[in-house]
């Protein structure tokens, strides 16, 4: 008898398997014991959104500086499934659900697409999106690979020079893109000439250059002419014609004036704690 009932129910099994990927889903455990931490956490049951992959990964042309990637997913539930918001982990990229929130109903399919950002970068660069969804999270994965292209190389190399010696960007073959557009200006056009060209106020900006809409310190005319007349530590040159520079004592002194009304100085209260090391 009882040989009969194991057999039975392996017939049953095997049946079921027989029906289709449908009927196959694997049953919950009934009978097991439940512990306390099971029911705040419950075990990891495959969410019912199932995607055409986790993970894109993309080889990116010379001069590329964005990709889209379209990742495609299916509701494979009986039931209705939310998917209400996707979160990228950098500000680099962007990703778009059809409608948000999105309301699935079963064996709806559709595009979700992130676009990645990646301007000056080279190498191979990850970023992670999460999927917030009535069924948990779900991660999703973008990896492109850049390759390092002439301009990246002659950007590296210049960064160099300019580590070598801050002043050399004023000077030579430099100076035609550094300092010839600035000739002859003030205000407004020097500043575009001058400053913007490394200070660029997107992601084209180099790390290690800041945004100067974002300085988090109290500013003020002296603090401009500090860094007109210095350069500051590391490689910013130094714009004053006493160091190679292009702009007299009396323009450094104008300057300074019309950038402290540009970015209008913060009081201490505005300023951001800056984190301890
Ligand atoms: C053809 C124009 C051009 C020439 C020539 C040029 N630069 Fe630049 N430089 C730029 C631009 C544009 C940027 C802003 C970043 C970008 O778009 O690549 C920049 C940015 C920089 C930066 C900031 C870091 C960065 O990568 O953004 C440094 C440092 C620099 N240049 C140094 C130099 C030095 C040193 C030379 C000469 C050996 C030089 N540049 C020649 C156009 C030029
Ligand atoms: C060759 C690229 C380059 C150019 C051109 C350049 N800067 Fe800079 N600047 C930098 C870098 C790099 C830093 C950050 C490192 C440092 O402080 O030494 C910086 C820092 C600064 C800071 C300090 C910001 C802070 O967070 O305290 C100020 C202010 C500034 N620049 C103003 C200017 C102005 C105004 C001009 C135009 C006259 C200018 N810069 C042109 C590269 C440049």
């Amino acid at each position: 008898m009882k040989h009969l009932i194991i057999a039975t129910s392996f017939w049953l099994t095997l049946t079921a398997f027989a029906e289709g990927p449908e009927t196959a889903v694997i049953p919950p455990p009934k009978e097991q014991p439940v512990h306390l931490d099971h029911a705040v956490l419950p075990a990891a049951t495959a969410n019912p959104l199932v995607w055409d992959a986790m993970v894109k990964e993309v080889a990116i042309k010379p001069m590329q500086t964005t990709n889209q990637f379209i990742f495609w997913v299916t509701n494979t539930a009986k039931t209705n499934v939310v998917l209400q918001h996707i979160q990228p982990s950098c500000g680099c990229t962007v990703a778009k659900l059809p409608k948000e929130p999105w309301n699935m109903a079963p064996g709806e399919f559709g595009p979700v697409s992130a676009v990645m950002n990646f301007p000056g970068l080279s190498g191979k660069i990850e970023k992670m999106l999460t999927v917030y969804t009535s069924e948990g999270q779900q991660i999703l994965w973008l990896k492109v690979n850049v390759p390092l292209t002439a301009t990246t190389e002659s950007r590296r190399q210049n960064m160099n020079k300019a580590i070598a010696d801050k002043q050399s960007v004023l000077k030579g073959d430099c100076a035609s893109c550094h300092v010839e557009k600035g000739r002859g200006k003030t205000g407004e056009e020097l500043f575009a000439a001058d400053c913007t060209i490394c200070h660029q106020p997107d992601g084209h900006r180099a790390e290690v250059v800041p945004n100067l809409a974002n300085i988090n310190k109290v500013t003020s005319k002296e603090y401009w002419k500090y860094y007109l007349e210095t350069g500051g530590p590391t490689v910013m040159p130094s714009f004053t014609v006493a160091k190679g520079g292009p702009l007299s004592a009396e323009e450094i002194d104008t300057f300074a004036e019309f950038l402290n009304k540009k970015f209008p100085p913060k009081d201490k209260s505005q300023l951001k704690p800056v984190s301890a090391r």
